[in-house]
């Protein structure tokens, strides 16, 4: 079996914050830096916020984890989206900065235990949309190369299960080719580095669609749905209509969505795919999620638990994080991803690297002979 690497270090959005001053450098930081260019209304907000006493106060009363711009801005802005802090609604659809940052310090002074509750209950999840660009071709030789004329996509780690649409999406590369239903509302497009385009298979029928998550995120519901629109910045409408536009399609074939540690549900996920469906389970950036053993158990389930069926695992995850796919011999942290093709057929697994992308699959590399 092939190297197993270890974890990344914690993602920003999950570091603790820590005392007060040091809350004020994180809220001060991530408004000049990561805000700035791209969300002049959270660059504000940010840097409001961080030279409020009172304000870090009741951000201090969230727990350390739980502190972080990220998660505290969304529960504002899940708020707005609410209609329970209209002025901030306003200042944000207005695009003024420091109408914003009153009604934002204005909004968490007043409902401080509404924030920190919701912010306690929710996990930051910023921008989920647009792998299938990367995981169609990949999905669709999956299924080539077992003669499979139907697949049932489960896909852990799945959030929202926006990858669950990807045979309802249509998907044009740089390179002129298109793939998926080119009618659907949902139009992806993504670069092809360098000469060799994706194969241009289409992916047979989709028999089943299952998501796992610790915490999965039912785009049918109100709530979850505006929380997923709370995680993105106000002023990105590109990214929210992209969003509303892949929430609404899946919301037309929801996902069976099971709760749960990957290891556990992956036997009652295998069940729901009929028998002459070969499972495809699709991983995107989540196995960094699971501590190291967890992602061998995860392997290991996968071996195991198809008993007797031809099981393929999709991957697309950082350099080395997924176990047994290869890497091409690149570093860890490249600030690329490898698309990997696993198949578990009679006892044997067979492991390749296919492709690497970049961006969430913006753009991507196919690298596999097909
Ligand atoms: C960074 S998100 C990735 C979401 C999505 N796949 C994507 O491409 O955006 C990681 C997801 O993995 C889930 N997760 C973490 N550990 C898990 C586990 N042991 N079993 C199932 N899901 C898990 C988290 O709840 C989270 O939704």
């Amino acid at each position: 079996m092939a190297r197993i690497v270890a974890m990344p270090g914690p993602t920003a959005s999950t570091a603790p914050a820590g005392r007060t001053r040091t809350l004020a450098q994180v809220y001060r930081q991530f408004g000049e830096v990561e805000a700035a260019g791209s969300s002049p209304l959270y660059e504000r907000v940010a840097v409001a916020l961080s030279e409020s006493d009172e304000a870090l106060r009741a951000i201090e009363t969230a727990p350390a984890r739980k502190r972080h711009p990220t998660v505290i801005l969304a529960a504002l802005y899940d708020l707005a989206l609410a209609g329970r802090a209209p002025a901030l609604a306003a200042a944000y659809a207005a695009a003024d900065g420091d109408a914003a940052a009153d009604a934002a310090i204005d909004t968490l002074l007043r409902m401080t235990d509404l924030v920190v509750a919701t912010a306690v209950r929710r996990q930051p999840r910023p921008n989920e949309t647009g792998r299938c660009a990367v995981l169609y071709p990949a999905i669709a030789e999956a299924a080539h190369r077992v003669g499979a004329n139907a697949v049932g996509l489960i896909d852990v780690g799945c959030s929202a299960g926006l990858n669950l649409s990807v045979d309802r999406v249509g998907i044009t590369y740089s390179d002129g080719q298109s793939l998926g239903d080119q009618s659907s509302p949902v139009q992806l497009s993504a670069s092809i580095v360098g000469d060799r385009p994706v194969p241009g298979r289409a992916m047979p029928q989709v028999a089943a669609r299952v998501g796992v998550d610790l915490d999965p995120v039912d785009v049918t519901d109100a709530d979850d749905a505006r929380w997923l629109r709370a995680c993105l910045w106000p002023d990105q409408p590109e990214r929210a209509a992209r969003l509303d536009a892949e929430m609404a399609l899946a919301a037309t074939a929801p996902p069976v969505l099971l709760h749960g540690d990957a290891v556990e549900v992956l036997p009652d996920a295998f069940a729901s795919v009929p028998l002459d469906a070969l499972p495809v389970v699709i991983t995107t950036w989540s196995l960094s999620h699971f501590p190291l053993e967890s992602r061998l158990r995860f392997l290991y389930r996968l071996e195991g638990t198809g008993a007797g069926r031809t099981v393929a695992w999709v991957s697309v995850e950082g350099v080395g994080v997924a176990p047994a796919i290869p890497t091409f011999g690149d570093r860890r942290a490249s600030g690329h991803s490898i698309i990997g093709l696993a198949v578990f057929e009679h006892s044997t697994l067979r492991a390749e690297a296919v492709g690497r992308c970049w961006s969430r699959g913006r753009l991507l590399a196919w690298l596999a002979g097909s």
